[in-house]
């Protein structure tokens, strides 16, 4: 068995994040600067089955065996296996290097699930559909999360700007002219599962009103898909800005987020939003090219710890990575 690998992109989500776990669309896009990648290594000659997770960027090694039931690479294995029907794997050593920050609504959980079920499914010799990818990926992903939307996978596995309904096939965007994105990261984090349940609770309480400001949510996404497949990058940034605002009546923003978004809006962004959960991780711009590395310094003034552009492409120019 040669060492086989994966390399997935890291992802955003432009329009829609928590609206679409209630079944309103989003829209997502893959970030291709930044990545994640499974190597998976032959380990012959072991008398029993070992199975080694070595995470390349600190060096640190575990061992499937000492694992807790409830550990996401106990449940990512534990989920290939029964969806390959395996009885067991060989010896193998797995390599995860990643430049994908986690806990940051950059899709680091799901990148992990997708490389993972396409290298080891290859390494067992399986060739397998990207919906099958995508679909291992989602159980993983629900191991983590409790209940995602699908979104994060189904982009990162697809590698596309995807519109998206939970439940339904994904719909692929062509979009008409490229833009750029400031990312900037407030260094805060809070985990994506603790912002969904906090809506999921309002939900609960507050039925009408929430469900008010998820609709809104879902009518931004769908102008924004007209406006991605336009040329109209002004209508583009509006829209983020007005998602921004509905997700801080949410209750999914906080202050350090709304001075990023403020700073970037007042420093000649089209518009800009939090991204992902919330309540921490990173905000979104989308800015004119040439102002990019000038609103950059302006972000990290205001307090973004780390701040990098990136291009979504137009389906013309294709996905460079
Ligand atoms: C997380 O990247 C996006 C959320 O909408 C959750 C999900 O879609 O599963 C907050």
């Amino acid at each position: 068995m040669p060492a086989i690998s994966a390399k997935v992109p890291g992802k955003t989500i432009l329009f829609g994040e928590h609206a679409v776990v209630y079944g309103y669309p989003a829209i997502a896009v893959p970030i291709n600067s930044i990545h994640l990648k499974t190597t998976i290594i032959p380990l012959p000659g072991k008398s029993h089955e070992e199975i080694k997770f070595v995470d390349t960027n600190s060096g640190k090694e575990l061992l499937l065996n000492d694992l807790n039931q409830g550990h996401t690479f106990k449940a990512a294995l534990r989920t290939i296996q029964e969806g390959l029907s395996v009885n067991h794997f060989p010896s193998m050593e797995i390599r995860i290097s990643s430049s994908i920050p986690s806990s940051a609504g950059l899709g680091s959980s799901a990148a992990l699930a997708v490389a993972l079920s396409r290298s080891v499914s290859s390494f067992l010799g399986f060739k397998l559909s990207e919906e099958k990818i995508n679909q291992f990926a989602y159980e993983i992903e629900k191991h983590q999360h409790g209940t995602p939307s699908g979104i994060d996978n189904t982009v990162i596995t697809y590698n596309q700007p995807v519109y998206y309904i939970k439940g339904r096939p994904p719909q692929f965007i062509q979009i008409s002219n490229s833009f750029t994105l400031l990312i900037a990261d407030s260094g805060l984090r809070t985990p994506t599962r603790d912002t969904v349940q906090y809506v999921r609770q309002s939900y609960e309480r507050n039925r009408t009103e929430v469900e008010g400001i998820l609709n809104q949510i879902g009518d931004i996404s769908q102008k924004a898909l007209t406006a991605m497949q336009g040329k109209d990058i002004c209508t583009i940034g509006a829209l983020m800005s007005s998602n921004h605002a509905l997700l801080e009546k949410l209750g999914v923003s906080n202050e350090k987020l709304n001075n990023l978004v403020t700073a970037a809006q007042n420093s000649g962004a089209y518009g800009a939003k939090l991204c992902g959960g919330g309540r921490g991780g990173n905000i979104i711009a989308v800015v004119p090219p040439e102002a990019a590395e000038s609103l950059k310094d302006e972000l990290l003034n205001a307090g973004a710890v780390n701040c990098f552009v990136s291009t979504v492409y137009s389906n013309r120019e294709g996905v460079k990575k």
